[in-house]
């Protein structure tokens, strides 16, 4: 049984007030972890903030984002070891933002998912189709390249443990989703490109998230499909009454 998992990535988004008084206002408010985990994805700034407002709550707390190495003269990144050390627990791996307009890679996204799991994070990784794939029929063989090799060499014990959130790159912030049934098609065939890398007991353990244009009123329907285990949500997750209803519909 796979424990839904409801993620808030705010991106560029909030001042620390800001994201300090969302906590806030949140915590208390979602249910125990063992129904549905929450998880807020914040700017590097305020994660030390918010994992401390977080202490004692079901809120967990991930980066957007980490480099590879433990340390070194990497200017304006943040190593693994620093999260951890600050307590967060989860980070996003390879946004399609970040592949987009920062570099990041297949080879780039499974080195951090490496490097992420050798510190005890838990990393989202993301995956998903441009529309020019999706309209070519692409869309299988791109999400099954990038969990190959974005998962490439973990152990099967280590790839039970990642998140991928499936993210079609243009449904993202544009208010178009794919149907449910469409959506759930292709978390089945990562579900399916699991199986075929690690095991089929891998591949039942791994949440699988959607994510593009998540609100509270569509995310029942996301959810009630048999291979969607929960979402990541930016736009609506930045308003805390929103992120909490989209909770309660992961529940
Ligand atoms: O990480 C979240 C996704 O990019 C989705 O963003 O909910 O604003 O479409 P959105």
């Amino acid at each position: 049984m796979r424990t839904p998992i409801i993620a808030g990535n705010w991106k560029m988004n909030k001042t620390k007030e800001e994201a300090v008084s969302f906590l806030q206002e949140v915590k208390g408010k979602v249910p125990s972890g063992e129904k549905v985990e929450a998880v807020v994805c914040s700017p590097d700034l305020f994660l030390d903030a918010l994992v401390q407002e977080a202490e004692g709550t079901e809120v967990k707390i991930s980066a957007q984002n980490m480099h590879f190495e433990e340390k070194g003269a990497f200017t304006g990144e943040t190593s693994p070891k620093a999260l951890k050390d600050l307590g967060v627990e989860y980070v996003i791996i390879g946004h399609s933002e970040r592949r987009d307009m920062f570099g990041e890679t297949d080879a780039s996204v499974n080195q951090k998912v490496h490097a992420a799991i050798d510190h005890g994070l838990t990393p989202i990784v993301c995956v998903g189709e441009t529309l020019e794939e999706r309209e070519s029929n692409k869309t299988s063989d791109v999400v099954t390249r990038q969990v190959k090799e974005g998962l490439k060499d973990l152990t099967k014990e280590q790839a039970a443990l990642v998140v991928v959130a499936y993210e079609p790159v243009w449904a993202i912030g544009t208010g178009k989703t794919p149907t449910a049934e469409e959506a759930n098609e292709t978390c089945g065939v990562i579900r399916e490109a699991l199986a075929t890398a690690f095991s089929r007991e891998t591949a039942e353990a791994v949440r699988i998230q959607y994510g593009g244009s998540v609100k509270p009123a569509n995310i029942k329907e996301m959810m009630s499909q048999s291979d969607i285990d929960g979402a990541l949500v930016g736009g609506a997750s930045l308003e805390a009454e929103s992120f909490l209803q989209l909770v309660e519909g992961g529940n």
